[in-house]
């Protein structure tokens, strides 16, 4: 089956094609693009092949938002700690026990439902590739579950048992069993693993151990660092060859150099900070020092209860000084690299999956088509319904056709 997405006033391909106007795709029945360009282009002999066509109305649109860094699988709420910090209280690690005893309670079924619900709502906003975070059960039975819940809906899910020692467990006890049994119960379901690099969480020492013993057991390593202040988090993680760095807004000289010369994306949380009342995260001054920037909702019940990606990417451009074209690439393709996922040879990803974050031949067809038919709009109209319909591998997953 080739299906013809056409009357697209304004196709962001985030690839060497660019944007192109009156654009159009063809996408094959396994969800793979098979050609990109303007529909004038469209070779005569595949123009024959198409078995179906998709009239986009003229809308703009651009590969689904890659959402890297996310903390879906939890149960209860921080209402009032969000408004006592509205109030003037300051954000701390120690907050994440809040929810600890209602993700423990929850059971298998609760927490279903619950993924299913906040799957639903990326997808309402134009996401179509989702990490999440274990890290609110912290116990051997509660992270486990998690991870095989997730691994149920997500693409990518990353074990974070070192999150936070529950409350009243000593911590080098709780790091053997996060290393250990933990460890064992939760790797057949994560391909990550991830540490709160922070004072208040781990330190240096400890995190470096989580991610060392991730590392042995085939988990890629990702870090939380320099959230909360300037600290061994991004050291560590370009040391250790992590994917990414997430956070990020309190860095030295030092830090935004190493980032700029590794591999080692730096993923900025806009929702997060501003939710904290934090200053938001330089990621300005890390693009132009040559780093390779994502952008991520860091959905979760304490620092940012939302998985708006559309609000993350307005936030960029009205408030990080990111041109539009920079935030859509940082939300898209640089998600795909914190993941490494992106396409690196005939659409493909490292592993030789559909890549994703960029529409090319032989990537996924994750689309998204916005109400709009030019994607400023996103910025120039903060807040208002932007997405139109979400197609994740062809199927649409968001809209009506
Ligand atoms: O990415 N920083 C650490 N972890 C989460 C949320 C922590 C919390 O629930 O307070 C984050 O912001």
């Amino acid at each position: 089956m080739s299906t013809l997405f056409h009357n697209i006033s304004e196709l962001r391909t985030v690839s060497d094609a660019g944007t192109i106007k009156d654009g159009a795709l063809l996408v094959d029945g396994n969800g793979i693009i098979t050609w990109v360009g303007a529909l004038n282009d469209l070779p005569q002999d595949l123009s024959e092949g198409v078995e179906k066509k998709i009239d986009l109305g003229g809308r703009a649109v651009l590969p689904g938002w890659v959402d890297s860094h996310t903390h879906m699988i939890f149960d209860g709420n921080r209402a009032e700690e969000f408004e006592a910090r509205m109030a003037g209280e300051s954000y701390s690690a120690g907050g994440i026990a809040t929810t600890m005893e209602a993700t423990r309670n929850a059971g298998r079924e609760r927490l279903e439902q619950l993924l299913e619900e906040r799957i639903a709502g990326c997808h309402a906003g134009g996401t179509t590739t989702i990490e999440t975070k274990t890290g609110y059960g912290l116990n051997t039975e509660s992270e486990a579950l998690a991870a095989e819940v997730a691994s149920t809906g997500v693409d990518d899910v990353t074990f974070l048992g070192a999150h936070l020692v529950p409350p009243g467990a000593d911590a080098d006890e709780y790091l053997e069993e996060v290393v250990g049994t933990m460890l064992d119960a939760v790797e057949p379901h994560a391909g990550w693993i991830d540490v709160f690099c922070e004072t208040g969480a781990f330190n240096e020492e400890q995190s470096r151990k989580v991610l060392e013993a991730g590392k042995k057991r085939g988990l890629l390593p990702r870090v939380h660092g320099n959230q909360l202040q300037q600290g061994p988090g991004v050291r560590l993680a370009v040391e250790i060859g992590a994917a990414s760095v997430d956070h990020v807004n309190y860095l030295s000289d030092d830090d935004i150099q190493a980032l700029a010369s590794s591999d080692t994306v730096a993923t900025v949380l806009p929702a997060c900070d501003l939710s904290t009342k934090q200053d938001l995260a330089p990621a300005r001054q890390l693009l132009d020092a040559g780093a390779t920037v994502a952008i991520a909702s860091n959905l979760n019940p304490g620092t940012s209860y939302t998985s708006s990606m559309n609000f993350c990417v307005t936030t960029a451009v009205l408030q990080q000084d990111l041109s539009l074209d920079e935030a859509i690439e940082a939300a898209t393709l640089g998600g795909a690299k914190a993941l490494r996922r992106q396409p690196v040879k005939g659409g493909e990803d490292a592993q030789g999956r559909p890549g994703r974050g960029s529409l090319v031949p032989g990537a996924a067809a994750d689309l998204h088509v916005l109400n709009f038919a030019n994607a400023i709009e996103l910025a120039y109209r903060p807040g208002m319904p932007a997405t139109y319909r979400t197609y994740k591998d062809g199927e649409l997953v968001f809209g009506v056709e």
